[in-house]
């Protein structure tokens, strides 16, 4: 897929090194997992459909003065990213009860939250991503408390950003997954970040939110994102499909 050395090879992409030490190539791939990789499959155009709403909803961020890892897409499924070392934590956003919520909490799929739920967990699939306290993430030292605080304020703003936009394309966002890496010491000169910086990394695409297509009130139909691989519904490709023509105007 690349010439460049292999970094890194996740569930969902492969990490390639470029010729600038400070830029990644990242290539999505279309293997789906779930329920920590117990559940395993294929998404027939994911990586290029997820390359693609991640680009367009990573270029959304940027232009409302997000600091990202994006630097752009060079061919379909691929994506150039600002090398950053990634924070240990999965921060999710929710604006509607399902998933882990719901079976942690009792509250009832569907129900509207009385404002936005941010929620870290810590990145460590042999743990399961267990869900964090504030003392547990302090303790554990996964981030400093000012880049936690970060962390916390640019997940409720992007969760602004992107809710109205896909209110917009007949999308309500329900729930989304972001990661954040830190710019390393090493970052040289073709960087326009300075060491330290927090950016917005990994993606943002059905595989990392929960998408309910407003036009259609069946609990099911309505899905548009991975649990309808989660939950072995159908059309799962068609439902990707639709996202990436309705981010992307078509
Ligand atoms: P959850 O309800 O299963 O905790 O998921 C919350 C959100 O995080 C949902 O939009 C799906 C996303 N997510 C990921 O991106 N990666 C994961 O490994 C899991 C479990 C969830």
């Amino acid at each position: 897929m690349s010439a460049y050395e292999k970094l890194y090879e996740g569930k969902a992409k492969i990490v390639y090194q470029t010729d600038d030490p400070d830029v990644l190539l990242v290539c999505f791939k279309d293997d789906a997992t779930a329920f920590n990789a117990q559940k395993r499959g294929q998404i027939v155009g994911k990586g290029e459909m997820n390359c693609k709403i991640s680009t367009r909803l990573f270029q959304l961020l940027q232009a409302a003065g997000m600091p990202t890892h994006f630097i752009d897409s060079p061919a379909a499924a691929q994506m150039r990213v600002w090398r950053v070392d990634i924070v240990p934590i999965e921060a999710i956003v929710r604006n509607i009860a399902a998933g882990s919520l719901c079976r942690q909490t009792g509250l009832p799929l569907g129900k509207v939250l009385p404002r936005p739920l941010v929620e870290f967990c810590y990145k460590n699939d042999a743990l399961g991503d267990p869900l964090l306290t504030r003392d547990r993430l302090q303790m554990l030292e996964l981030a400093a408390p000012e880049q936690i605080q970060t962390m916390e304020n640019y997940c409720l703003q992007i969760n602004e950003i992107l809710g109205d936009f896909f209110n917009e394309c007949g999308i309500t966002l329900v729930d989304f997954k972001l990661e954040f890496g830190i710019v390393p010491p090493t970052a040289g000169p073709t960087s326009p970040f300075a060491a330290g910086t927090l950016l917005l990394a990994d993606e943002i695409s059905p595989d990392t939110c929960r998408l309910w297509q407003q036009s259609e009130d069946d609990p099911q139909k309505r899905v548009l994102d991975k649990d309808r691989f989660r939950q072995n519904l159908p059309d799962v490709e068609a439902a990707y499909q639709q996202v990436l023509d309705r981010v992307t105007g078509h």
